[in-house]
């Protein structure tokens, strides 16, 4: 039986995900208009602001078919005080096949997914998950290796604070990477650590030793200021700039899910690195939603 929603990547199995890879990169060699989901009314909920995720998803959902509708959250019921679990029933009564969502509590999908019988997939809850953002990763990460498995990719910054890092943390192991964790104890704590997952603190080290360095921003909405004390502080050790592409090893990418903070968490440069992957990233970002909403509702 296929399953029925997205909410993480720690319930997809590794043939899984190498299907939906798979099905994504059809996608993006032949990226015509299709019929899977003609329609299936998706409804976009985002309660936290999102350029990319959002219009990625608008895009692969409109591409397969589906009648698309966006409910802007401060617009709905849920402001007079409606349940999110009467609000999946409401819309469950429409003939709604599915909800992508978007919230700052983490679990917040797992909710939803109860209350609604059709399809949930987790546009990024909290600090928790964020599926397709790995989903994508892991496509460019094997457009450009031919595969995953062996892989070492360092993952760098608010580690503590990103459902990027812990989705791709679950997709990286499944396929078989090492992933290396590099931040401040107080972005990464030592306990992050786990089975091909490393905690480092010398970023400088780090970056001889890998194929990909995925950048993360700091997560200012989520986290308490003391945590970061100055940005330059931080920049110093855990800064993207000229002097530390140098370290790369010939043929390394640099990715970054995006919103950037130049000057934080990388220099300008890096985004004119030729390794830079930012691009592929977001092109890829349609095509992985396109596979996940396809496997799930057609
Ligand atoms: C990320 C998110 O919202 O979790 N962005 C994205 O989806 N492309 C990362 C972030 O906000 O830093």
């Amino acid at each position: 039986m296929a399953p029925r929603n997205l909410l993480d990547l720690d319930d997809v199995s590794a043939e899984e995900l190498v299907a939906l890879l798979d099905r994504a990169e059809t996608f993006h060699r032949d990226p015509s208009p299709r019929r899977a989901l003609a329609g299936v009314p998706v409804v976009n909920l985002f309660f936290e602001p999102s350029t990319r995720t959002q219009t990625s998803f608008a895009i692969a959902e409109h591409r397969l078919g589906a009648e698309v509708v966006t409910i802007d959250p401060g617009d709905s019921s849920m402001v007079k005080g409606e349940s999110i679990a009467d609000t999946a029933v409401t819309l469950a009564a429409m003939g709604v096949g599915a909800i992508v969502v978007r919230h700052k509590e983490s679990g917040f999908p797992y909710v939803l997914a109860r209350s609604f019988p059709g399809h949930v997939v987790n546009a990024g809850d909290g600090t928790h998950a964020h599926p397709t953002q790995a989903l994508l990763d892991l496509m460019t990460l094997r457009q450009e290796f031919g595969g995953i498995k062996g892989l070492r990719v360092a993952v760098v910054g608010d580690v503590a604070h990103s459902r990027v890092a812990r989705s791709n943390i679950h997709g990286l192991r499944a396929l078989g990477a090492q992933t290396i964790l590099v931040g401040p104890p107080t972005l990464l704590p030592d306990a992050m650590a786990q089975t091909a997952v490393q905690v480092e603190r010398d970023l400088d080290c780090v970056l001889p030793t890998v194929d990909a360095v995925m950048l993360l921003r700091i997560q200012r909405e989520r986290l308490d200021s003391a945590l970061v004390p100055s940005v330059a502080a931080y920049a110093e050790q855990f800064q993207l700039n000229p002097r530390r592409l140098a370290l790369l090893r010939e043929g390394a990418v640099v990715m970054h899910p995006g919103p950037f903070n130049r000057g934080v968490e990388l220099t300008d440069e890096v985004l004119e690195f030729p390794g830079c992957r930012y691009v592929n990233q977001v092109a890829n970002g349609v095509f992985a939603r396109m596979a996940v909403l396809e496997a799930l509702c057609a």
